[in-house]
């Protein structure tokens, strides 16, 4: 007997009817599935944005809200020379100052090479004119550590205060030379070097030689510079103190961007300019029996030395050039920016936006210029925007209502 395959027609309507009935119900089902798959993902993605929303609206601590301050024009100098002249907030850190950086950085690395561990009694020790010491004193207390600042004597009372209020022991000193054992610096290091006992380690920060001092400018201060020009930056303007800033920000954008040109601002009494310019580390003002008031003889605080440290060699050589700026300079652009701008900004912020005017006038009109606005005036109410202490130091300059910028600096 042979069986037979095939279908009768009754039976072939049944599987045609079956098949597509099955490739409906497969459609219906994967349509189905799709739509189910595609709302979880929907809401799996809707979560997951809540949660990067949440994550990038949240910062962690006073850490958390170092750097990316915002760059901005300053329309008095910008209009006064046809350039576009920025200046980087710096002083919108939570500690008030770019130094902020530093601080967080110096620690962090000495926390990643195991010299610190957080409360252990550990102590961070720095020689400092008191913005660092500042930055350090926080995040010393974010962190779990206790700090310890030698400071010259001569610096605005604000800073004092405000490294009392942080809780950081404040050791004031007589401003002498740094090969004098009793300077501040070397100071801070003996400290540190006579402090550790058991867990707890004395940490000499040495913000003037710390290579973590340049790497927060490489890693942070001048990307972030690149990034807010979009690389269309001609001059980057700075003055130096430890010369991290400088040379940090300088490398990077050195790097980077073709025929930027870098100028040194450097107040009076400053041997930086002599060695900018001549090779020789030389101030007239520090001659023996001439030197009247500061480390380095000018009001101005923060920059300004009269030596060669490790953080300003590594950018040395990319410095084109460099302005002296007087005292009477300074003090007039601070008054002038705070009459034209609003813009409260501290000493080293005034040299920085004279120097800056008097790039914007050597490159020319349409040129973009950017310097840093280190900290704000409330660091320097008692010194350098005090009228009376002025007056009695004799370097009292009134700013005309007539002055203009083209007036004031030479
Ligand atoms: C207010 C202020 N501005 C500028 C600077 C200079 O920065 P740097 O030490 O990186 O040269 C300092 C340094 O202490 C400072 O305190």
């Amino acid at each position: 007997m042979t069986l037979s395959i095939t279908p009768t027609c009754a039976t072939s309507k049944a599987l045609i009817v079956g098949l597509l009935s099955g490739a409906a119900l497969t459609v219906l089902l994967t349509g189905l599935f799709t739509k189910v798959s595609n709302k979880k993902h929907k809401d799996q993605e809707n979560q997951v944005n809540v949660e990067e929303h949440v994550e990038t609206e949240i910062v962690d601590g006073v850490a958390g809200l170092i750097g990316n301050t915002p760059l901005m024009k300053i329309k008095s100098l910008s209009d006064a020379t046809g350039c576009l002249v920025l200046g980087k907030a710096e002083f919108l850190n939570p500690g008030g100052s770019s130094k902020d950086r530093v601080a967080l950085n110096m620690i962090q690395t000495a926390e990643e090479q195991g010299i610190l561990k957080p409360h252990t009694g550990s102590t961070v020790f720095e020689g400092t004119v008191g913005s660092t010491g500042i930055s350090i004193a926080m995040i010393a207390r974010a962190k779990g550590y206790k700090a310890w600042i030698v400071m010259p004597d001569d610096q605005a009372v604000e800073k004092y205060q405000l490294l009392e209020k942080l809780g950081a022991t404040v050791e004031k000193v007589r401003p002498v030379s740094i090969v004098d054992k009793k300077q501040f610096v070397n100071l801070a290091r003996e400290r540190a070097a006579n402090f550790s006992h058991g867990e707890a380690y004395g940490y000499f920060a040495d913000q003037f030689e710390n290579e973590a001092n340049f790497q927060a400018h490489y890693t942070l201060t001048g990307p972030e510079v690149y990034r807010q020009t979009g690389g269309k930056i001609d001059a980057l303007v700075l003055g130096a103190g430890t010369g991290g800033t400088l040379s940090g920000i300088t490398c990077y954008l050195k790097e980077r961007v073709n025929n930027l040109k870098v100028f040194l601002a450097d107040p009076q009494g400053s041997g930086l300019f002599n060695k900018v310019k001549y090779n020789v580390m030389y101030s007239p003002t520090e001659q023996e029996g001439n030197r009247r008031r500061h480390q380095v003889d000018t009001v101005v605080e923060g920059i300004g030395i009269n030596r060669l440290t490790q953080n300003f060699e590594k950018g040395r050589r990319y410095i084109d050039d460099a302005f002296r700026v007087t005292d009477e300079e300074a003090i007039k652009m601070s008054r002038y920016l705070v009459r034209e701008d609003g813009l409260f900004v501290g000493s080293s912020s005034a040299v920085n936006c004279v120097a800056a005017y008097r790039t914007a006038k050597q490159l020319g009109p349409g040129h973009v210029i950017v310097t840093l606005l280190n900290d704000s005036g409330q660091r320097h109410l008692t010194k350098f925007w005090s009228d009376e202490y002025l007056k009695a130091q004799d370097i009292y300059f009134e700013l005309k209502p007539e002055e203009t910028v083209h007036d004031f600096v030479k």
